[in-house]
């Protein structure tokens, strides 16, 4: 079965076939319930089975419907950079993240060989550039605080190869990529195959403490369970905390043709503003072509009146480097959680008895911390020290990234204001067909969209998590929350975190 997506479609999606699941049809009781059929999810749900623990998962929609479908699957440093993890944490948090980037790679390697995967996992080494002057200052910075964190790395003079100039970059021996969507596939084969149960569009709605256990309620039964990890990639359990915590941002990739190796097999990425990261795939061993897959162009969620731009930067970009490039044949975004201090939140919830576990603040780099978040929380539920928990600690303060905590914190707010604005039409009538619009009705505010056929779909634009007001997607014809990421479909359910519940149904007046 071929992921849902009611928006655009990845490369990944449109190349893996899923295993078909049923949705949860009894309540049921197990040691761990685990919440989301994405990577963190499914590696978790795994390594526990393979500790002999009884795991039940649960997936909203389908398995890789959320951002591991989405993603372009680099293994690569992280985001944030070491020298600002130094800065923040100091040498041994830089050394904490470097260990648990190396250790989640080999792992994903390990399950790969022992599980079989065929999911083209491959190692290779990464370059990270510069295309400025005093971008190249940063370079050098990274380079220097990597090579402290204990990192494989060295300074080249640019990266062999390829049909641009990067200048002096900074190489990361052995990294990897895959096919994320068949990398999922073959765990959750594994998965069940060891006993573990897999329900599909079974949506965890809370989760709530009774007595020792954690009842999960679904919107088709309950799950009994000891321990709970959430691994939604945003948590839904949590209302406010976290969501202080870290940011929303959208990210969009471009596949492009590209005559079958006439683009190296590295990874690339730069430090510019806006930034760019480039793999290539191939996802069809018989075609004649790769894909050069090239992601950039992040901008905050719901922030971003004409979302359909961003592709034709990144076209362009691409065009000038790589003259090889031929058709596009895929356009796709995604989702990914920016922590305010740099570094994911992975074990225990803050708040709550302690046998609630969650796996977010991914940033750019889910193949990694979703595994590491996967490997420490197992250690965790197992009543094993983690050497990694004091770095990732969830409920950690945001002391280190203070400055970006409170302009994030700032941004978020100044959207309640969106209340007093106007409506972006003068009335539904101005909206195409394909295309959504905030309408002002008397006192309300409506999310109004219109079908090919001329129908309308309309509903509050109260965001169901908080009641920001939602935006209009036009790339991916949603309603995405500008205040903490949560996005809905144009019949209103929810597509992403935090919000569980769909926008309320409503009917235009005028
Ligand atoms: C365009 C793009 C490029 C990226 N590139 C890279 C990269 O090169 N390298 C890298 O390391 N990372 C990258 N990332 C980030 C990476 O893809 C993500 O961090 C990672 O896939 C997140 O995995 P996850 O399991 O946390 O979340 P998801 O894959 O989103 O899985 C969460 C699942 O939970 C389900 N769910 C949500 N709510 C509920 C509920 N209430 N009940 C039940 N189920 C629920 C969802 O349907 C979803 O399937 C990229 C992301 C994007 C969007
Ligand atoms: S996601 Fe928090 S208010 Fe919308």
């Amino acid at each position: 079965m071929s992921v849902p997506h009611p928006g655009s479609t990845s490369i990944w999606m449109a190349s893996a076939e899923m295993p078909r699941v049923a949705p949860l049809a009894t309540s049921v009781h197990t040691d761990v319930c685990v919440i989301g059929g994405g990577i963190a999810g499914l590696t978790t749900a795994y390594l526990l089975a393979l500790e002999g623990r009884r795991v039940v998962l649960v997936e909203a929609v389908e398995l890789g419907a959320g951002d591991t479908g989405r993603t372009t699957a680099h293994f690569f440093p992280p985001d944030n950079r070491y020298h600002h993890i130094e800065k923040a944490f100091g040498a041994d948090g830089a050394k904490v993240v470097a260990e648990s980037f190396t250790q989640a790679t080999e792992k994903v390697g390990a399950i790969v060989d022992s599980e079989r995967i065929d999911c083209e996992f491959e190692r290779l080494d990464g370059y990270l550039f510069s295309l400025t002057t005093p971008g190249l200052a940063g370079i050098h910075e990274e380079f220097s605080a990597a090579l402290r964190a204990g990192v494989a790395v060295d300074e080249v003079v640019r990266a062999p190869d390829l049909s641009f100039d990067t200048g002096q970059c900074v190489r990361f021996s052995n990294l990897a990529q895959f096919h994320p969507l068949r990398y999922l596939a073959g765990l959750a084969d594994a998965i069940v195959r060891r006993g573990g149960q897999i329900y599909t569009q079974t949506r965890a709605l809370d989760i709530e403490a009774q007595r020792h256990l954690q009842v999960v309620r679904t919107d088709a039964g309950e799950v009994r369970a000891d321990a709970v990890v959430v691994a939604t990639n945003t948590p839904f359990n949590d209302r406010v905390v976290m969501h202080t915590k870290q940011s929303a941002y959208r990210t969009y990739v471009l596949g492009l043709r590209v005559p079958r190796g006439s683009v190296p097999r590295v990874l690339l990425w730069d430090n510019g503003d806006p930034y760019y990261y480039v793999r290539v795939a191939t996802p069809d061993p018989q075609a004649d072509h790769d894909y050069l897959i090239v992601g950039g162009c992040d901008h905050k969620v719901g922030q971003e009146e004409h979302p359909r731009d961003r592709y034709r930067v990144i076209e362009d970009w691409v065009r000038e480097r790589f003259p090889m490039a031929g058709a596009v044949d895929y356009r796709w975004s995604g989702e990914v959680m920016e922590p305010a201090d740099g570094v994911a939140y992975l074990g225990r919830n803050p708040l709550g008895d302690g046998n609630v576990y969650i796996i977010t603040g991914d940033s750019g780099n889910g193949m990694t911390h979703c595994t590491a978040g996967a490997m420490l929380v197992t250690d965790l539920i197992m009543g094993r020290d983690n050497p990694w928990s004091w770095l990732y600690e969830p409920a950690r303060k945001p002391t280190h990234g203070l400055g970006e905590f409170v302009r994030e914190q700032a941004n978020a707010l100044a959207h309640y204001g969106d209340w007093l604005k106007g409506g972006e039409v003068e009335s539904a009538d101005d909206i195409p067909p394909g295309e959504g619009a905030i309408v002002r009705d008397g006192a309300r505010r409506l999310a109004v969209s219109r079908e090919a056929d001329g129908g309308l779909r309309v509903h509050s634009a109260a965001c169901t998590h908080l009641g920001c007001v939602v935006s209009w997607n036009a790339a991916e014809r949603s309603w995405d929350c500008p205040c903490h990421g949560s996005r809905f479909d144009i019949e209103g359910m929810p597509l992403h975190g935090p919000a569980t519940k769909p926008l309320e149904k409503a009917e235009l007046k005028q």
